[in-house]
Order: structure tokens, then C-alpha cells, then sequence
């Protein structure tokens, strides 16, 4: 087990550049859209992250090659080796469950284990299923597998009951291989499935409507190779912005997109911090008093909720009090202990966390509970005051890239250590 130890003696001074990887959410379902084509996808800037190389290898076992050099992806599933994912597999990354529509659509099979319990409250796929089934498919579900064949996928008239991420990717990917035209309506809008409709329009999928509310698309009998970047993390940044407006100096996020952090910035600065944008650079400056505010997560382009436990932190250090509320994943809180251990003032009341700032946070031994969870620790700990140890840091490397080396770059006193 690894650990991750941080000194500080308060507020640091962080300056420097950094860079932002590719985001995790928009390469995953990327890689499982290689499954629609015999033909080669090609993958640029993306992350190496522990999860990456989860979906790997369960592409692995479906029959599909890959070579990965440096950040350069290359995928063929010329065949399907068998229409299997493991329960292993999806228990160790619920996204997993993207290969489902794919694989239905082109190969008429699809075996996916159910995901189950998560650290983040409960995930169901009903509307993944809900959206299959209308478009033909039958399902079974049978010792906790479910089994989902069509000869063929037929359009349909789909509108998803509440926005769905992972819903949404694997209705479009399996609507590009159907008969006839698929509408869907309260499509989740998110930057990471506006990437993968474009991936899908230059494999030859049909979409109107990409990155909009209602999508068209029109079944083709074959999709074929592409080559694709990956858009920046959203996320990894995000969580670099608040690191600068928690802490003194200026930090410069190179490779970023400003315009999918929008709300992030808007809210950053209605705290006091200083965010200039450029076209794919943010500054960030901390060092100021920073003002308490209320946050609720909503689907985009609303607060993400994968940055709520890292707005906590911040929070935690504002000048009176704050109310977050979580309206996406109910029980996406179990960042509060550990905050509270390293001296937060936090109740946590339904899907509320009440925030009493500003308390001097005091280094404390810790557990990371979830990705997210684990980052809001990171920042926390570089604004205690004496020696922070996060345990459990494998829920990080699941989506963050050499988050160390990228902190200890803008003069972090971070490392990590083996248990
Ligand atoms: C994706 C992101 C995750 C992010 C989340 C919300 C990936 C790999 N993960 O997760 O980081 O936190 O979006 O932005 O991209 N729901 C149902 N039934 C379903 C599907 C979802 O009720 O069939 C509910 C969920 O329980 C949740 C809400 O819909 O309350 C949104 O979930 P969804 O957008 O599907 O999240 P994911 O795609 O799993």
C-alpha cells in the first residue's frame, strides 16, 4: 500500500507551469468506441492513468490489440475473442459498463457484469438499459450478469428521464451501428461526450445535434478507423485552480481548456481568487482572503459534482459560512471525515454540507475513500500545518496523472511512500 506524505507550514508559496493530461472521462469511452470497427483508432494525449490501462485490459479479453506509446494510443478489434466483462473488471471502474452498447451493436452479444455498490452512493444503469431495450435489444440478468442480444439494433425514440453521462455515450455509440435513426433527448451535454460524438463522426457515425440537448443519429451497416485527441482534463485542472487560490503564488495550467471550466473560474472568482484566461492558459493567484459561497453540482454546464470535495477544501478556508449541495450522487461526502480530522468545522445535514470557514487546518494522518475524495485531501494537506499522510492513494492514481511530480514541480513538499 502506498502512501502519500505532504509538509507544509500553512499556506505555501506555489508557483510554476503546469501541464494539464488528458481527461480521463473523455479517453475512456474513446477506447470502448474502438469496438465498433475492425479498423484502427488512433488516440492522442492520453492520460496515463490507472484506469486507462483497467479498460485495456478488458479490451484485452474482448480481442482487441493495442499498443500505447507515450501518450499515443492505438486500438483494433478486428474480432471479438468473446463479448465478456468480468465482474472483476467492473468492480475496479464502473465505466466498464461503456462497452455494453458497443459491443451489442456490432458484434449482437453483450455479457456485462452489474456494477454494484460504489464509494460515491448508488449507481444504477437503468437508463443504459432502458435506452437498449427500446432500440431492441433483449435482457437477461442472471447471476449477476446481464445479457443483452439483438441481431441487429433498430432507432428508436429514446429520452433519457435525467441526464446520464455514461447513459448517454453508450446509447450514441451503439445508435451509430442500428437500423434506421435513433433520437435522443436529455442528452448530458458534458465536454467528454461532446468528444466522443466527434470521434464517432470521423469513424463515419451520423450525428446532428453533437454537444446539444437532442441528437439525431442514423444508423450506418459499418464504421471505420480514425485518428483523435483527447480534450484536457477539466477535472485535473480544476483541482490545480483551487490548489492556486488555496495557497500564495501564481501558478500557469498549460493545455487547459478555459471554456469547459467556465463555472468553475466564474465561481473561483466570485471567492476573491485572481483567474486570468488565455486561449488554452489560466493563470491562477492565490494568497487573498477568500469569500464563503453556496455550490450545488448539477449536470453541465452547471458545477461538476467531481469537483465539489475539492471546492470543500477552499470553503473550508473562506471567511464565514458555506452550503454545498450535492444534487448528482447522494452519500459523495465521505471526503468530510477525514476533512474534519485535519481540524474542518463541516456537518453534513441530506445532501447538504454546511461549511465553516475559516479554520486552520492541522496535518493528520488520513484515507482516501474515492478519486475525488482523495484529491480534496492532497489540497487540504498542503495547507495543514505539519506532516499529512493520505493513505489508500490508489483511488488517485485512477485518474491523476504524476499528480506528485506535477505539484512538486510548483514547490509542494509532497512524496510519495510505501507503507
Ligand atoms: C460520469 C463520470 C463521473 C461524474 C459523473 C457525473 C465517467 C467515467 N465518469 O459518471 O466522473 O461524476 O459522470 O458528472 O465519465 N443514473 C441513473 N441511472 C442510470 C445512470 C445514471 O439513475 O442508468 C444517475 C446516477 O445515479 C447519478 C446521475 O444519474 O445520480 C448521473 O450519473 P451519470 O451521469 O450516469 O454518471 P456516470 O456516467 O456514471
Amino acid at each position: 500500500m502506498e502512501k502519500i506524505r505532504i509538509r507544509s507550514e500553512g499556506a505555501l508559496r506555489l508557483n510554476g507551469r503546469v501541464k494539464i493530461s488528458g481527461s480521463k472521462n473523455a479517453v475512456l469511452p474513446a477506447i470502448a468506441a474502438a469496438l465498433l470497427t475492425r479498423e484502427k483508432v488512433r488516440l492522442r494525449n492520453v492520460p496515463l492513468v490507472k484506469d486507462v490501462h483497467t479498460i485495456l485490459t478488458l479490451m484485452k479479453g474482448l480481442g482487441a490489440d493495442s499498443s500505447l506509446r507515450r501518450n499515443t494510443l492505438t486500438l483494433e478489434a478486428e474480432k471479438f475473442a468473446s463479448t465478456e466483462a468480468s465482474y472483476e473488471l467492473v468492480r475496479a471502474m464502473r465505466a466498464s459498463i461503456l462497452v455494453l452498447g458497443p459491443m451489442l451493436a456490432r458484434s449482437g452479444k453483450a455479457v456485462v457484469a452489474l456494477p454494484g455498490g460504489c464509494a460515491i452512493g448508488t449507481r444504477p444503469i437503468d437508463l443504459h438499459m432502458n435506452g437498449l431495450q427500446k432500440m431492441g435489444a433483449r435482457l437477461t440478468l442472471e447471476h449477476g450478469y446481464i445479457t443483452a442480444e439483438a441481431s441487429k439494433l433498430r432507432g428508436a425514440d429514446i429520452t433519457f428521464e435525467k441526464k446520464t453521462v455514461g447513459g448517454t455515450e453508450n446509447i450514441v455509440m451503439a445508435a451509430c451501428l442500428a437500423r434506421g435513426e435513433t433520437v435522443l433527448r436529455n442528452c448530458a451535454r458534458e465536454p467528454e461526450v461532446e468528444s466522443l460524438c466527434r470521434l464517432l463522426v470521423k469513424m463515419g457515425g451520423r450525428i446532428e445535434g453533437v454537444g446539444e440537448d437532442v441528437m439525431r443519429v442514423r444508423g450506418v451497416d459499418e464504421l471505420g478507423g480514425a485518428a483523435h485527441d483527447i480534450i484536457p482534463d477539466r477535472i485535473e485542472a480544476g483541482t490545480f485552480l483551487v490548489a492556486g487560490a488555496l495557497n500564495q503564488g501564481s501558478i500557469d495550467l498549460v493545455d487547459a481548456d478555459p471554456a469547459h471550466l467556465s463555472t468553475v473560474i466564474e465561481r473561483l472568482r466570485f471567492s476573491g481568487t485572481r483567474v486570468e484566461v488565455k486561449k488554452d492558459r489560466i493563470r491562477v493567484a492565490g494568497g487573498g482572503s477568500i469569500l464563503p459561497q453556496d455550490i450545488t453540482t448539477s449536470p453541465y454546464p452547471g458545477f461538476p459534482t467531481d469537483m465539489q470535495a475539492q471546492f470543500m477544501v477552499l470553503l473550508t478556508q473562506a471567511a464565514g459560512t458555506s452550503i454545498i449541495t450535492e444534487t448528482i450522487f447522494e452519500r459523495r461526502f465521505s471526503h468530510v471525515n477525514e476533512l474534519l480530522r485535519l481540524g474542518a468545522n463541516i456537518e453534513v445535514l441530506g445532501d447538504k454540507a454546511i461549511v465553516r470557514g475559516r479554520t486552520p487546518l492541522s496535518a493528520a494522518e488520513v484515507m482516501a475513500t474515492d478519486l475525488r475524495a482523495s484529491a480534496s485531501l492532497i489540497l487540504a494537506g498542503l495547507v495543514a500545518k505539519g506532516e499529512t499522510v493520505i493513505n489508500d492513494v490508489e483511488h488517485l492514481d485512477r485518474g491523476y496523472e504524476n499528480i506528485e511530480d506535477k505539484l512538486r514541480g510548483l514547490g509542494a513538499d509532497i512524496k510519495r511512500i510505501s507503507a
